[in-house]
């Protein structure tokens, strides 16, 4: 399936709200990721976008419609040239590859042209297809954050997941 990685546009409010507007979306991610997704949470989310000159942001586009997004967003102090990562994408499109191929580029594109040494991840260990997501980018599981995640009423594990500057040609 075709698409692109493109910089945010304001243009893109509607079908980012459209796409983003889906309860499977958040079952594994952090609280932060609306549900309900409005068109005022996709305006909200574009205009930050737009003034945050420090994070790396794109929005996962295929036929001129918004289909999901990927972010990374470097520590600060000592941690400075390491990122975090995120992503997500419409559940109309998943198990297609289409994330493991997104998350490939856009780390790409962030290594060769910033000076990150390291993109990591923390996944909700039951986000069994998040977890296969950063292993086929050639992510290491590095450790496992024990119960640290208190989600429905009940704790999970995360696992961090993380990939060196030096790797980028391993995957
Ligand atoms: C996680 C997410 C981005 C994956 O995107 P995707 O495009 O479907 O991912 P891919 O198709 O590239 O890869 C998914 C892999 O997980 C596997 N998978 C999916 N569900 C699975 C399950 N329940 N059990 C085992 N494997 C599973 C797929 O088979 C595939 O692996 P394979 O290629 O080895 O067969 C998508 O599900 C999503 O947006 N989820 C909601 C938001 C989210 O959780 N974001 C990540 C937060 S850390």
């Amino acid at each position: 399936m075709r698409f692109e990685l493109k910089k945010w546009e304001m243009s893109f409010a509607n079908s980012l709200a459209e796409s983003a507007n889906d309860v499977r979306i958040v079952s594994w991610l952090n609280e932060g990721f609306p549900n309900p997704y409005t068109l005022q949470d996709a305006e909200w989310f574009i205009g930050n976008v737009l003034s945050d000159g420090k994070a790396y942001h794109r929005a996962i586009v295929s036929d001129k419609k918004v289909i999901g997004g990927i972010s990374a967003a470097c520590k600060r102090g000592a941690m400075r040239f390491c990122a975090e990562l995120g992503y997500w994408l419409a559940p109309d499109f998943w198990n297609k590859g289409l994330m493991t191929t997104a998350v490939g580029l856009f780390c790409e594109e962030m290594f060769s042209s910033s000076d990150v040494n390291r993109i990591q991840a923390e996944v909700f260990v039951p986000n069994v297809a998040s977890c296969r997501v950063l292993e086929k980018c050639g992510f290491q599981k590095e450790g496992v954050l024990r119960q640290s995640v208190f989600k429905n009423g009940q704790f999970y594990d995360a696992a961090v997941y993380g990939l060196l500057a030096s790797e980028r040609g391993e995957i």
